[in-house]
């Protein structure tokens, strides 16, 4: 089983826009053209699929992901208005991987950069999780991590501690998946994995007090390949 994450797309109405420097249609357009030669079985995208919450960005974006051919599912980011996704293509709760399970969360705070799963959904993610002890996988947009950024763990997901606190007595959980961060992350939680990818759009730079940009470092993905209660992962990048 390949699962293939893509993040922070960062689309505008118009295909031309820049996101903050690099084109992000034409960004995404080349990381897709690359996802397609893995031949994933199955692509997430962890939200910011928009940088303008305009239904043309999630058209665009829709049509794109559905060339590829295989099962794809979102989930929104800050950046995102979940009802004009929605009115496109479901935001699933549940994604049968066969011998895994993949489990989508909605970080997004309305209004705000950081993030919060609530409650009410920490305790249906128990709930899930209760109820099928297949090796599980999560995903949501906000950093449940210190990235080592100042500003970014500012605006990560406020109730992590809840979080990490909900997945304690499930030891099938192997791996959190997250995006917002715009740059390759990998560290680990107790026994469970913890990865972002990097953004298709423009790069941010990691280990920084300050918003700052990468622009040496290029659009790209995560690869997560699944064997038995094992994963591999990696990342790719490409070039523009
Ligand atoms: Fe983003």
């Amino acid at each position: 089983m390949r699962l293939i994450q893509i993040t922070d797309c960062h689309l505008k109405a118009d295909p031309d826009a820049l996101y903050r420097v690099g084109p992000a249609r034409a960004q995404l357009e080349a990381v897709l053209a690359r996802v397609e030669q893995l031949s994933p079985d199955v692509v997430i995208v962890t939200g910011d699929v928009s940088d303008d919450e305009s239904p043309a960005s999630y058209q665009s974006a829709s049509r794109l992901f559905s060339q590829l051919g295989c099962p794809w599912y979102w989930i929104p980011g800050n950046h995102d208005a979940p009802d004009f996704m929605r009115e496109i293509r479901d935001i699933n709760e549940v994604v049968d991987l066969g011998n895994w399970q993949l489990l989508l969360l909605d970080s997004r705070l309305c209004g705000q950069a950081g993030g919060e799963l609530g409650q009410d959904q920490l305790q249906r993610l128990a709930a899930l999780l209760e109820e099928d002890a297949r090796p599980a996988l999560i995903a949501l947009h906000h950093p449940p991590v210190s990235v080592g950024s100042a500003w970014m763990d500012s605006i990560g997901l406020n109730d992590r501690e809840a979080f990490w606190q909900t997945l304690v007595p499930y030891a099938q959980v192997k791996a959190v998946l997250f995006g917002h961060v715009h740059h390759a992350f990998s560290s680990c939680e107790g026994d469970v994995q913890v990865y972002a990818a990097p953004a298709t759009a423009d790069q941010f730079l990691p280990k920084s007090d300050d918003f700052a940009l990468d622009e040496a470092s290029r659009p790209g993905f995560r690869v997560i390949e699944l064997h038995g209660v094992r994963l591999t992962t990696w990342v790719e990048r490409v070039d523009i």
